[in-house]
């Protein structure tokens, strides 16, 4: 239970002795804190209904609770409002309890298995900011989720079976059709070294997206290269296994940079296998319809509120493309893993693709569509406004925008005369650490689904809602407890007294509830409010309370130990967000 699950529970058990639902005693941290530590609003609710007034109710519930010794204050405020306050040591053995079990806050959840799908990124395609989000968010929904007890399987579900790749080879074939995968009969084996570098493959992606926005006949060759593909021309997935490895080694290397890691690398073409068994059963189950030469699933519902336009299956030239392979990839997601949910992390874009996707597979028998979520977020937009891209007006490259971001930190470590005189080695770790920080604290602050504008200088200030300054706060109570320790002081029993230690404590025991609206909204900005809240409470503790210097010996013991709490928690909070903080900087 959380602290106020507990609270609901005793100020609930007080309403119903006074003959009320006890659902009326629901508790929750008081939105004036500086009047109250928690409030209950249900006297009101409950004189509503019986026609009573509200602040006699809430007085007969008042006069009980105060018998409770662990309130030090109970009392009623305005209307029939109920104010509550604990005692300094109630308080402080809930954080010592709470410092034992760390993990939750006390909140806990019955565990599911969760097949995550985030990243998504493209095969030889730039990496967008969607990708970058969906990164960001999904490894921090994976960290949560998991503290929470869930069973939470990532995949990165690669785009490496859809047209893009028809594209690439046929574009190959036009610049280099002496290469023997082009050998007319060519059935291999082929050399084990890949024809082309990461960079040819780069520079190759947007000339053959150009040529075939442009031109019929080269769209076409496309289309029939995918086709092929597909179909399993040895040549062509011989390519395409290069193709796949060169960009995959380059993927692992940018999310590694970032934090970010799957525990599946599969992708769409994993499940071309199960493609054409799905479709004979789609098609025996009377789902599909033939139109112009392409197999489609119509979907369309009555009393929908938008249309919902058909999917296509197949289409005229026998090739599949987005919305089969996210279908198969669910009976392969049902089998291999045994899901109780499938969320996916992805641009909000995509909202009608995943709607149509859901729709099929409850239809079709193979998931419910209510237990596939798409986790949808906003776009990271520029200063115009409008989706954040280079200053060429380009797609931004994951990996030009590590660098810019690191770039950026260093810049800050140095003007801030952070990290200064360390190892080579360390002071780029700690500048990694803080680009990473700032990216994703910045991206995760805000409710997934916003938009919000990237603001690199913003980003990376060590002041303020940021990234930066959380690390900063982590590295400085660390610093603060190993000066105690060389002083001989060290953190001992709480014994909360002053009001900087009581906001600090009811910070920390707000983490619970801070974890459950995180795990059932899937929401981690309410992580970051809470470590930003706690943070700031340990620097009005830290300004308004001597800690290592404090004089008596049990006062000072108490402080170390709340402040230690406060490290703990804000590094074990920042890590479920995905954000590691150096030793020191
Ligand atoms: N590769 C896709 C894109 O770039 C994103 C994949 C998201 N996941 C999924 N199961 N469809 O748009």
């Amino acid at each position: 239970m959380t602290l106020t699950d507990e609270l609901s529970d005793i100020v609930g058990q007080a309403f119903e002795a006074e003959g009320m639902s006890k659902a009326a005693g629901a508790v929750r941290f008081s939105d004036r804190p500086d009047l109250a530590q928690f409030q209950c609003n249900g006297a009101l609710a409950a004189a509503k209904e019986r026609k009573a007034n509200p602040r006699m109710l809430a007085e007969g519930v008042v006069a009980r609770l105060r018998q409770d010794g662990r309130f030090r204050e109970v009392s009623v405020a305005g209307p029939g409002f109920i104010n509550l306050a604990l005692t300094d040591e109630d308080l402080s053995r809930r954080v010592e309890i709470a410092n034992l079990a760390e993990g939750l806050g006390g909140w806990t959840k019955a565990p599911e298995t969760i097949v995550l799908d985030y990243g998504g990124p493209n095969v030889a395609k730039p990496l967008h900011v969607g990708h970058l989000r969906s990164a960001i968010i999904g490894e921090a929904l994976k960290r949560i989720l998991r503290a929470a007890g869930d069973d939470v399987i990532g995949d990165i579900h690669l785009g490496d079976w859809g047209l893009q790749m028809g594209q690439l080879i046929s574009e190959l074939e036009l610049r280099r059709p002496e290469l023997p995968y082009f050998a007319a009969g060519a059935a291999g084996p082929f050399p084990a070294a890949a024809p082309i570098t990461l960079a040819d493959l780069e520079d190759m992606y947007p000339a053959a997206s150009a040529a075939c926005r442009e031109d019929p006949t080269r769209a076409d060759l496309a289309r029939k290269a995918t086709k092929a593909l597909q179909d399993g021309k040895p040549g062509y997935r011989a390519l395409w296994r290069h193709f796949v490895d060169l960009s995959v080694a380059a993927l692992r290397r940018d999310y590694a940079d970032l934090d970010v890691d799957f525990d599946l690398w599969k992708g769409e073409a994993d499940v071309d296998p199960l493609i054409p068994g799905m479709i004979a059963d789609l098609e025996a189950k009377g789902l599909v319809e033939l139109s112009d030469g392409a197999k489609i699933i119509r979907l369309a519902e009555e009393g929908d509120k938008k249309e919902i336009p058909p999917i296509i299956l197949v289409n005229s030239e026998g090739a599949v493309g987005y919305h089969a392979t996210d279908i198969a990839t669910i009976i392969d997601r049902v089998r291999t893993n045994r899901p109780d949910r499938i969320f996916y992390v992805v641009d909000g874009r995509q909202a009608l693709h995943f709607e149509q996707v859901f729709r099929a597979s409850g239809r079709a028998g193979y998931f419910p569509s209510d237990r596939l979520e798409h986790l949808w977020f906003g776009t990271m937009n520029g200063k115009d406004g409008k989706p954040f891209k280079t200053r060429a007006g380009g797609v931004l490259k994951l990996r030009d925008l590590i660098d810019l971001v690191e770039g950026k930190a260093l810049e800050r470590l140095t003007e801030s005369g952070l990290a200064k005189d360390y190892p080579e080695a360390e002071t780029r770790e700690v500048t990694r650490k803080v680009a990473v920080a700032a990216l994703k604290f910045a991206d995760l602050s805000n409710p997934r689904t916003t938009d919000y504008v990237f603001d690199l200088d913003r980003f990376m200030s060590f002041e303020g809602k940021t990234g930066p300054y959380l690390l900063y706060a982590a590295v400085r109570i660390r610093s603060l407890l190993v000066k105690g320790k060389e002083a001989g002081a060290i953190p001992g029993a709480l014994r909360i007294a002053a009001a900087e230690e009581r906001d600090l404590a009811l910070s920390l025991l707000a983490f619970g509830d801070m974890m459950r609206l995180a795990c059932e909204k899937r929401m981690p900005h309410h992580l970051c409010e809470h470590v930003f809240n706690l943070a700031q409470a340990f620097s009005r503790f830290y300004a308004g309370c001597r800690i290592v210097d404090e004089p008596t010996p049990e006062v000072r013991a108490s402080r170390l130990a709340l402040a230690a709490a406060a490290g703990r928690q804000i590094e074990h909070a920042l890590d479920l967000l995905g954000i590691a903080v150096p030793a020191r900087m």
